[in-house]
């Protein structure tokens, strides 16, 4: 019998990616994740953390049913879901939703953020027009942006504010789970606070379930329940967040929070900085 309090599970899952080098070379497979297991109950916020292509990214496109799994099974509440071989359902393409880093890529620059919002409602659901946009004017104000905001474009926005209308976006067809995927790394420190406020809010008020990807470990003792330590595709330590930080017991987890010295700021502002810096560079 499954326990109807939790909201994602993954069982084993692997994700391969087979790497053709050459036309003579025998094709290479990677592992991008590998028998991976993880649960998260309803209300509550599992962090992946890991270095860059430990395989984060690759399980977030999985739980959000953008890519399949190689091998595993995945279940939202409770129940299996195979994007391989079943039919994607509108009901089903409602319940999890993500939101990625980068605000700036993800959005339309030629839609207006009203019909950003709208969007997911007039493909997903029939919800009459003029309801359309009066949810979209409440989560506007929910996510603390302005109804005057409706008709303007994506490129007037800020970074937080542009990361806001992913948000509401994110949320306009009532998710059960939110995936963030390195949510405020590419933000400022003040703003980065602003939205992981928000995002606690949010979840509060709506009882989300969030997966929360970063490489940032501040930011994940700030918002996680439990902390799930990722290397080369597999899962090397997992627990609460507070065992987990106070105690860490695989060699690579130690390995990883001594070279991230979570209460110095100006360490936190060189990350900022060398994160924009990459991000400019690969524009
Ligand atoms: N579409 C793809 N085709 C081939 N290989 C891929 C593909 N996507 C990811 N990979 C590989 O899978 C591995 C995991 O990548 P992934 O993007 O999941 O890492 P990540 O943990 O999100 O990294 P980062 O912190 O840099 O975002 C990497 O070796 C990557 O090169
Ligand atoms: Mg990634």
């Amino acid at each position: 019998m499954a326990n109807p309090e939790i909201v994602i599970e993954g069982r084993s899952i692997t994700r391969d990616y087979t790497m053709r080098t050459g036309v003579f070379s025998a094709p290479r497979v990677i592992h991008a994740v590998n028998g991976v297991d993880f649960a998260v109950e309803r209300g509550k916020t599992l962090a992946i953390v890991g270095e860059s292509g430990c395989g984060k990214s690759t399980l977030a496109r999985i739980i959000t049913l953008i890519d399949p799994a190689t091998s595993g099974t995945l279940l939202i509440e409770g129940k299996p879901v195979d994007i391989g071989t079943q039919p994607m359902t509108k009901a089903l393409r409602a319940t999890v939703q993500i939101v990625f880093q980068n605000p700036y890529g993800s959005l339309n620059p030629r839609q207006k953020v009203g019909d950003v919002l709208m969007e997911p409602l007039l493909l997903n659901t029939d919800t009459p027009s003029a309801e359309r946009r009066e949810r979209a004017m409440a989560m506007l104000q929910k996510v603390g942006l302005k109804t005057e905001h409706f008709n303007r474009y994506p490129h007037m926005f800020s970074g937080g504010q542009r990361q806001r209308i992913a948000i509401a976006r994110a949320l306009m067809l009532n998710p059960r789970l939110l995936v963030l995927d390195e949510p405020v790394s590419a933000l400022d420190l003040s703003v980065q606070a602003q939205v992981l406020n928000l995002l606690r809010d949010l979840q509060e008020e709506f009882n989300l379930t969030y997966v929360f990807i970063s490489h940032d470990l501040s930011v994940v003792r700030y918002l996680a329940d439990d902390v799930m330590v990722m290397l080369k595709g597999e899962v090397v330590e997992r627990g609460s967040r507070d065992q987990v930080f106070s105690d860490p017991r695989h060699a690579y987890t130690q390995k990883l929070f001594a070279a991230t010295p979570v209460t110095d700021v100006a360490a936190i502002r060189a990350r900022v900085a060398r994160r924009a810096t990459m991000m400019q560079e690969r524009v």
